[in-house]
């Protein structure tokens, strides 16, 4: 018996180290295909899980099947972008002519005082959906990625202090003081100086508009780290963690602010341009009042 066990101990260590090999590679796989699924339902539609062609296995086939889907998803979400991007092109010239006659009328004829309302309300209407449509084509274009290739070194505390030097009458007329807080000397980060003053000046407008009453607006440049993080927070009624993601989303507003102007895509333009700048976009409780938080990448190692 001890001879024979003695004998197949070879075979079985053998067997026993091919098993434990293969359960290992099926794991590295397994991690493999998990990790991509992660990213996949975290929004990166473009990952895909990489070595799984040729070898017919199980796992082959399942990784197969979730790069098939994600290609799928990915080219839908790409035509569904473009079609609202065509859809705004072509809408907002025909758009623009209308707003054109309107203001031709309003200037060539004479009017009663109710004939005239009218036609400022239209005019009123016309400039907010030829905004809107500049707002979808703007993300567009973001979304596209092209702008990347521009991205140079800006000083944020410079962006921010133009922007508040541009706001501040505006905020005080409001009933708000806009206050710049930031670290001597210069903050840089690799971006576009344009769309980073937009970004600045929508949180701004966002706080002039859905603060009632107005108080503090404070924009903050600091370095934590080696990264960039600029905050803008006031102390109004901030917005609950539930809707946080939310309002991240397109054209979504919370219910409080149906009656204030705008069209919910402030926001959604701030989270694209912090994708774009690799920077990592968060809404805080302010205790009272909403934090907006955007950490930029260490800029040494870009
Ligand atoms: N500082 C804030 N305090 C409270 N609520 C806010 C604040 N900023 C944004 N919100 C809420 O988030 C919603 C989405 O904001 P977003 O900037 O995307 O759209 P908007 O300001 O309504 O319109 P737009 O920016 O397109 O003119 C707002 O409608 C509002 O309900
Ligand atoms: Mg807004």
């Amino acid at each position: 018996m001890a001879v024979l066990l003695i004998g197949l101990l070879p075979a079985l260590l053998i067997a026993g180290l091919a098993g434990w090999g293969v359960a290992r590679r099926a794991r590295r796989r397994i991690n493999a295909i998990q990790a991509t699924l992660h990213t996949l339902a975290g929004g990166t539609l473009s990952a895909r899980v990489i070595g799984v062609d040729g070898r017919g296995d199980d796992l082959s086939g399942i990784g197969q099947d979730v790069n098939h889907m994600a290609h799928a998803q990915e080219t839908l979400v790409s035509s569904m972008r473009q079609i609202s991007s065509d859809i705004a092109h072509d809408l907002k010239t025909p758009i623009q002519r209308v707003a054109l006659v309107l203001d031709r009328v309003m200037n060539k004829t004479v009017l009663t005082d109710g004939q005239e309302e009218l036609l400022i309300g239209a005019l009123d209407e016309t400039d907010r959906i030829v905004r809107t449509f500049q707002s979808l084509l703007q993300l567009a274009q973001i979304e596209g990625g092209a702008v990347r290739d521009r991205l140079q070194a800006v000083d944020l505390t410079d962006v921010a202090r133009d922007i508040i030097d541009f706001l501040e009458v505006e905020a005080d007329d409001r009933g708000f003081a806009l206050t710049l807080e930031a670290a001597d000397g210069e903050t840089v980060v690799r971006g576009d100086r344009q769309l980073l003053s937009q970004m600045i000046s929508n949180l701004v407008q966002n706080a002039i508009t859905h603060v009632p009453g107005g108080g503090p607006i404070v924009v903050r440049v600091t370095q934590d780290r080696g990264r960039a993080v600029l905050t803008v927070s006031d102390r109004g009624p901030g917005i609950p963690a539930s809707e946080r993601e939310k309002v991240l989303r397109r054209l979504y507003r919370l219910e409080q602010s149906r009656t204030t102007e705008g069209n919910g895509l402030g926001l959604s333009l701030v989270a694209a341009i912090c994708e774009l700048h690799d920077a990592v976009l968060t809404l805080e409780d302010n205790a009272p009042g909403l934090m907006v938080r955007i950490v930029f990448p260490d800029w040494s190692q870009s």
